[in-house]
């Protein structure tokens, strides 16, 4: 086991997002010691709301792009650690308008590169198991660190470029980092653009949940929950230059997921309408987490899919006056798109 690393003042950047702010939650509630800064642009997905409410004196919200490097000379010296979150991160988007994506995910990565290099801070980058590209549904096989890159969309592709950045500057300029490769996942906050948290609160509203193509593409689900354990522990305990696979033994096809949805809010399993298939859409993804599991020792907690659907399912029910702002507007753009 290596060296434990022990952050004092660390930057999230996206910790306004739907995964950064689980992780600051996360962060705030088991590591008391701990101050964090969150850098976020508060783009559409970006609320400030996900972090109200957490003491002043643990968390402090800087709005602002990770693109813009005077930011970063001015906020990340007296920082020890940058945990990187933000991101575009919804593959439609990136199809309907892929710069974006290529910007944020490109250039940001390469401007937070450059701020660790100049002042000396240890990064963390949280990507995507769509980098591996995806499997057939009767291939045995699982992504591992060892899968050849081969991503699909202008979202996975430019993840995968970020990730081939962190990759360069750890070996040429001795940028200590560590590079996490996740799942899907699910919880509160998430984007209602979203698969689960889209069909939830359309069924909320009356509305028939949809369905891409023939429903049999395979996703490998895990709580945000876990998903901020392991990114904790990959950056106290995680070896400097490595990348780690984080996944919950989740694998299920988007059909079972909205049945269960459907079952769960009390409406008939047949209850949605099939609806025009993503362009270019991955069949399956499923992670092998052996290394995170055997090397540092990290296990997830919140296995069980249908009692984490239901608490989320009850989140969006309690938090409507969150979601209910960006509903009308998500659905008019997936009209226009056939979704
Ligand atoms: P999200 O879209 O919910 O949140 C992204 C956040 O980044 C928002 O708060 C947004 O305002 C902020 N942001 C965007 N552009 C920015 C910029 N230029 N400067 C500063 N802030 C900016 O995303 P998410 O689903 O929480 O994903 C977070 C990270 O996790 C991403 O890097 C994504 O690739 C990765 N990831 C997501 C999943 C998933 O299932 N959602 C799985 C694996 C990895
Ligand atoms: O695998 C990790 C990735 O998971 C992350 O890197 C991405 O940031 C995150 O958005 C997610 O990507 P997906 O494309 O898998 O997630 P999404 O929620 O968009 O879709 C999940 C599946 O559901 C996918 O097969 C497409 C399908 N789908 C999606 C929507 C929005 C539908 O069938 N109907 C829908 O309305």
């Amino acid at each position: 086991m290596p060296e434990t690393f022990e952050p004092r003042n660390i930057i999230v950047t996206g910790g306004c997002g739907f995964i950064g702010s689980n992780f600051v939650h996360h962060v705030v509630r088991e590591h008391p010691e701990v101050h964090v800064t969150v850098l976020d642009k508060l783009t559409y997905a970006g609320n400030p709301e996900n972090i109200a409410g957490l003491p002043e004196d643990r968390v402090e919200l800087v709005v602002g792009d990770i693109c813009d490097a005077e930011l970063l000379d001015r906020i990340v010296p007296g920082h020890d650690a940058i945990v990187h979150y933000a991101a575009e991160s919804h593959n439609d988007n990136s199809i309907a308008d892929p710069e974006p994506f290529v910007q944020t995910n490109v250039v940001g990565t390469f401007r937070l590169l450059e701020a660790c290099r100049k002042h000396d801070v240890r990064y963390h980058h949280v990507s995507t198991d769509e980098v591996y590209g995806d499997l057939a549904l009767d291939d045995p096989a699982r992504f591992t660190e060892e899968t050849p890159y081969k991503p699909s969309s202008p979202y996975s592709s430019s993840k995968a470029s970020s990730d081939m950045l962190v990759r360069a500057w750890t070996r040429t300029y001795g940028i200590r980092s560590t590079i996490s490769n996740c799942s899907n996942n699910y919880g509160p906050y998430q984007h209602i653009e979203k698969f689960i948290p889209r069909q939830i609160t359309n069924i909320i509203d009356g509305i028939r949940p949809k369905l891409y193509g023939d429903g049999k593409n395979v996703r490998d689900w895990i709580h945000t929950e876990d998903h901020s354990s392991a990114v904790w522990t990959i950056l106290t305990k995680g070896r400097i230059g490595e990348t780690y696979l984080i996944g919950a033994d989740g694998e299920k096809d988007n059909i079972t997921v909205l049945r269960a949805i459907l079952k769960a809010m009390g409406r008939p399993e047949d209850d949605f309408d099939w609806v025009r298939d993503r362009p270019g859409h991955d069949r399956r993804y499923a992670i092998d987490s052996t290394k995170l599991r055997t090397e540092l020792g990290w296990q997830p907690q919140h296995t069980d899919f249908e009692s984490g659907l239901e608490s989320t399912i009850a989140w969006y029910r309690e938090h409507e006056a969150w979601w209910r702002p960006a509903k009308a507007a998500t659905e008019a753009k997936y009209a226009k798109q056939g979704q």
